[in-house]
């Protein structure tokens, strides 16, 4: 598997099941706002993925004209987007100190993926890898969830995110040490259930920020989605865009 990382790796089989059951996240409601504002922000440059998975917003920023490469852990991600496409080029290797020839005007790390790295040290690392990557006046933009702690009532150890037919989904969270779980209980259709859980370590906004500046970064702008809600107190997610 390469680099040494806290991350958890993401197997062939969930590779396999990857785009199925992330159905939901390639609809065009939701997919095409953030493929328009990273087009936008690529301009006649070239654009850089990190933890590209499956192509998901890659191939279709790709096919708006950027020319996108991408960094990916896990080598079964990096196989399936292959098999879609060969114009994408993907480095299999840790998106924290993994470095890919070129210069962009664009780094991103989408969909809570920067939870992946689940220390300070391997975070920081990764805003100075994307830094590293963006030509002057190049910008890193990053779509993360606020931390749920507000869904936490004192003593409760466990929230639903999502209670579906197909789907139960119940995060945990240690306050103490920043790390969070989520559980998937997934129904299938043959009757069974299977339970799958992933890790990440929570981060509230203010300490990105940092994490930029130590980079070398200042925020340009933060809003609360790829629609560019505003920003504020109740905000769940936030996509935010700093400048070298
Ligand atoms: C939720 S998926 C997102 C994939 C894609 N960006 C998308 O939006 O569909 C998270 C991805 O992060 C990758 N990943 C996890 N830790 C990583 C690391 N340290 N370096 C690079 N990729 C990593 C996983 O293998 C997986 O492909």
């Amino acid at each position: 598997m390469g680099a040494v990382t806290s991350s958890d790796y993401w197997d062939a089989d969930t590779a396999a099941r990857y785009d199925e059951s992330s159905a939901f996240m390639f609809a065009p409601d939701v997919l095409d706002p953030a493929v328009d504002l990273l087009a936008d922000l690529a301009g006649d440059g070239a654009a850089l993925e990190l933890a590209i998975g499956t192509g998901r917003v890659a191939i279709p920023l790709a096919e708006r004209g950027v020319p996108v490469s991408g960094i990916e852990l896990s080598q079964p991600m990096a196989d399936r987007l292959r098999a879609k496409r060969d114009d994408v080029p993907v480095t299999v290797g840790d998106m924290a100190t993994t470095v890919v020839p070129g210069r962009f005007a664009l780094v991103y790390l989408v969909w809570n993926s920067l939870g992946n790295l689940r220390t300070q040290d391997e975070q920081v690392a990764c805003f100075a890898n994307a830094a590293r990557h963006l030509r002057p006046g190049g910008r890193f933009v990053v779509e993360l969830g606020i931390p749920g702690i507000r869904r936490f009532p004192p003593g409760q150890a466990a929230v639903p995110f999502h209670v579906g037919r197909r789907h139960v989904g119940i995060d945990t969270y240690d306050m103490a040490t920043q790390q969070g779980t989520s559980h998937h209980y997934r129904h299938h259709p043959d009757g069974t259930v299977t339970h799958g859980t992933s890790n990440f370590r929570f981060v509230w906004p203010a300490e990105l920020d940092l994490m930029a500046r130590l980079a070398g970064m200042t925020l340009e702008r933060r809003v609360a989605d790829w629609t560019g809600t505003p920003f504020d107190g109740d905000s769940e997610s936030h996509v935010s865009t700093w400048r070298t």
